[in-house]
């Protein structure tokens, strides 16, 4: 789907959508549109009662008199004063939606100047170009025989807007953290026998072309380094286990201290020896997704051109069983030292945050981590499929983290770390062990596990487990399936924060 933008004229074939205000006002444009209809417009407005421009509610006009177009489609803005980005958002994906559903190819939104309204139409047309192209993913590459009427029609969507030069400007950035979500969304979808360690490093190594320096470590290095818990995870697959590093540096101070980003990179996990029931297991292709999400936010941070120097850090491994797999009650040594007893080998993600972590506040001293893991069943059970939980030392990143959750809507829900908790994971017999008391607070004793491995490095953890996959798809900027959650949260965290 072609994006593009041009100032306000009424097309001569497609659908042009044109907004109304809380109470039926018509804003400029369709007060135009009305005139050349001769008032055919605004009287089906007043014909449908409940059609009043409310918030995400719609009219469609087929063939309007007056207009070669094939169709005017109102669409309620709500109040004026309440207009904001993710509002405008989730407008361009629900028009994108739309769209497709009625089989158009061509269509134009256009955004007035609103009266009373924050928002600039450049930023609104932004945003809202932004919310049609995350709409718009498809992922497809797999169905040979898909049918004709389940193919997306819509070739092109142009924003006009009294300001289209800048709205295109504004639009740019936006458009390039896109991209970003569609590799982790392209990363998380594809299956574990195209999507392994070894070629999601070479997807990593080809993000050299956009800026990004990549290191790659292979087992003999991270054998070399100390990495027992990482390759432990690894050592009953045929595949080979890696760590990703990614580095952008876009500060003007090149030596400024980075900020770290670290995925858990789990690309199959059958929970090894101690493996898990084969139903739904089909699911655990998507256990990289933390890693998925850290590729696509460097992706997103280089297209961009964000002004900040930051390292991503992905740990690639897949967990099978096998006559080599490690077994429960195995102790595995980290690279830190710390000895860690295996009492659940499904409890695989943390051994690989551990060393991932390690390496990573050890080597680049970060301002900060953040590491992003779909690491636990449980943080399904708490928080559901509407927030992601978080896990911090430190109150300032956790506040900025809240915060960015609420401005880009992917949000996050605080939770408790504490010295009880902690306790929980000690062993009889090594340092600490890879689980807590039974079903007892899960996604906390898993986190205080990954606390042990960051020292005094300002540090959060997200479990994601129950925001990468949607089988939902109810939300209209991120359809079913992959959501490449973490992208617009974290590029957020940074621009609001971290650039000079
Ligand atoms: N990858 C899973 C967590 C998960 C579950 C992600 C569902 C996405 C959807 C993780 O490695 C795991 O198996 N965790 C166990 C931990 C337990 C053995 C302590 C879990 O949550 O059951
Ligand atoms: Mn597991
Ligand atoms: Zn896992």
């Amino acid at each position: 789907m072609q994006i593009s933008f041009s100032e306000f004229s009424v097309p001569g074939s497609g659908t042009l959508i044109v907004g109304i205000l809380a109470d039926g006002a018509l804003t400029p444009s369709a007060q135009e549109i009305d005139g050349r209809m001769s008032g055919a417009l605004a009287e089906a407005v007043a014909g449908s009662s409940r059609f009043t421009g409310k918030k995400n509610t719609t009219l469609t006009l087929n063939a309007p008199s007056g207009l070669a177009l094939g169709r005017v489609i109102l669409v309620g803005l709500g109040k004026a004063a309440e207009i904001d980005a993710l509002q405008m958002q989730a407008l361009g994906g629900r028009v994108v939606g739309a769209l497709n559903k009625l089989g158009e190819s061509e269509a134009a939104l256009v955004i007035d100047t609103l009266e009373g309204s924050q928002m600039r139409p450049a930023e609104m047309a932004a945003e809202a170009a932004f919310g049609a192209r995350l709409a718009a993913y498809r992922f497809d590459k797999y169905r040979t025989k898909q049918k004709d009427e389940d193919k997306p029609t819509l070739a092109g969507l142009t924003f006009m807007s009294p300001e289209s030069a800048a709205a295109e400007a504004a639009a740019e950035p936006r458009l390039r953290v896109g991209d970003g979500v569609y590799l982790t969304r392209n990363l998380v979808s594809e299956p574990s026998n195209v999507k392994y360690p070894a070629t999601i490093v070479e997807d990593i190594q080809a993000l050299s072309e956009i800026g990004i320096e990549v290191e790659v470590l292979h087992e003999e290095r991270m054998k070399e380094l100390g990495m027992g818990a990482l390759l432990g995870v690894g050592q009953g697959s045929r595949r080979e286990s890696y760590i990703a590093i990614m580095r952008w540096n876009g500060a003007p101070d090149e030596s400024a201290p980075p900020v770290a980003f670290v995925g858990k990179g789990v690309t199959f996990d059958t929970g090894g020896i101690s493996i898990k029931p084969s139903g739904g297991m089909e699911e655990m292709k998507y256990d990289m997704a933390g890693a998925g999400a850290v590729i696509g936010l460097m992706k997103a941070l280089a297209g961009r051109k964000a002004r900040a120097n930051v390292i991503g850090v992905v740990g690639l491994v897949e967990n099978m069983p096998d006559g080599n797999a490690q077994r429960p009650g195995d102790v595995v040594t980290t690279m830190s030292g710390q000895t860690i007893e295996v009492i659940n080998t499904d409890a695989e993600g943390r051994l690989v945050l551990s060393d991932a972590l390690w390496y990573t506040q050890t080597t680049f001293k970060p301002q900060f981590i953040v590491d992003l893991a779909t690491l636990t069943g449980a943080i399904i059970v708490a928080l559901g499929t509407y927030q992601a939980g978080l896990f911090s030392n430190n109150d300032e990143l956790s506040e900025r983290l809240v915060a960015a959750g609420k401005a880009s809507g992917e949000e996050v829900w605080r939770l408790p770390l504490g010295s009880r908790y902690d306790n929980d994971i000690n062993s009889e017999i090594a340092d600490m062990k890879n689980v807590g008391k039974g079903r007892e607070a899960g996604s906390i004793t898993a986190a205080q596990l990954l606390e042990r491995f960051v020292g005094d490095t300002p540090w959060a953890h997200l479990d994601i487990a129950g925001m990468a996959w949607m089988k939902r798809g109810d939300d209209p900027i991120v359809p079913k399936g992959a959501s490449g959650f973490g992208v617009r949260l974290l590029d957020r965290l940074v621009a609001d924060h971290y650039e000079s």
